[in-house]
């Protein structure tokens, strides 16, 4: 019988070894918490497809912000939801919309202890539900749409964003926000594009978050990625660099590590991915009915997101992590 030379599993044995030759660790750096405010809320709502995440109020908000800042997590991400819905989502950019008021007070309150994300998109503003405007005949409307886009960005800047994310997938929106920014003095506030972003259905829970019904049953596959598709992410992902982008961002990441893995190898910027509502749900609804185990498969998935590539994940887990890691 000939023995084997090679013995990978030497490295394996001991707990302190197998730490020591460790190739990716996740760390509570690697972060970004989403976050949801409502309009007109005296407590806060839980989300019930999202267990321990809930619709905030301007209040629960900065508690919640203040115990992340204690926590080490460096960012947050803010969507917000508002009492009112227009064809337009003029709440996206209106002064006295809810993401608005809560930036003012939040950097008022925090300054620059955490970074404040503003997830940049209409759609939990307009009446249909879409991440646009809407044309005559009922399509989202590109160009439009930028214009809008750009009121939002300088909205969110002017209320204390440091970075803007626009997740709407339209064609020129990085670009068009940063010539906005650019003109209007707000040089330093950064773009997080979501530049490959797939018509997932791992998103359900996240429009339950935001209260949106897309009108007529529809879907968003007019503007979001197809997801046969990679080299068409490659190319997203380019042009948002031509752009201006600052940080780049597949979404969402456990289906899609083939492609965070090639962004990675490709570009030299900060590459996100966001570990979205649907894989956070499955992990909390298997693990709920005792099939998985929740913290092994949670740090395994994070860890898998950052393995592929990902500098920063954007996930419902933060808080949990970060608490876990003390
Ligand atoms: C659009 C937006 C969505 C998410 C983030 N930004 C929803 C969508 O595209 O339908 C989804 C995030 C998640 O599922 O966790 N504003």
């Amino acid at each position: 019988m000939a023995f084997p030379t090679h013995r990978p599993r030497r490295l394996r044995l001991g707990g302190p070894l197998r730490e020591l030759v460790a190739e990716t660790r996740l760390g509570v750096n690697d972060l970004v918490a989403p976050l949801f405010v409502r309009e007109g809320i005296s407590s806060p709502q839980p989300i019930s497809s999202l267990p321990g995440v809930s619709q905030h109020t301007r209040q629960s908000l900065r508690e919640e912000i203040a115990a992340l800042v204690d926590l080490g997590i460096p960012a947050a991400i803010l969507f917000g939801v508002p009492a009112h819905k227009d064809e337009i989502g003029s709440g996206a950019f209106d002064p006295n919309g809810i993401v608005q008021v809560a930036l003012r007070e939040l950097s008022e309150e925090f300054g620059d202890r955490i970074v404040l994300m503003a997830d940049l998109c209409v759609d939990e503003y307009t009446s249909h539900g879409h991440c646009g405007v809407l044309n005559s005949r009922g399509d989202v409307d590109n160009d439009a749409t930028l214009e809008v886009y750009c009121r939002a960005a300088l909205a969110q800047a002017t209320a204390g964003a440091h970075v803007v994310a626009p997740s709407g997938m339209m064609d020129g929106q990085v670009g068009a926000i940063r010539a906005a920014l650019d003109g209007a003095g707000f040089s330093d506030v950064a773009i997080m594009a979501y530049s490959a972003k797939y018509a997932s259905g791992l998103y359900g829970p996240f429009r339950d978050a935001v209260d949106v019904q897309i009108a007529g049953g529809g879907n968003r596959k007019s503007y979001q990625q197809d997801w046969r598709n990679a080299r068409e992410a490659l190319r997203e992902v380019e042009e948002d660099i031509q752009q201006g982008a600052d940080i780049v961002m597949v979404k969402p990441a456990l289906s899609y590590l083939d492609i965070i893995a090639q962004v990675r190898s490709r570009v030299n910027l900060p590459v996100a991915a966001y570990h979205v509502s649907g894989e956070y749900a499955m992990i909390k609804a298997a693990s709920a009915n005792g099939w998985i185990d929740h913290d092994g498969v949670a740090i395994e998935q994070l860890t898998a997101v950052k393995r592929a590539g990902a500098d920063i994940i954007l996930t419902y887990f933060a808080r949990w992590f970060a608490e876990r890691a003390q």
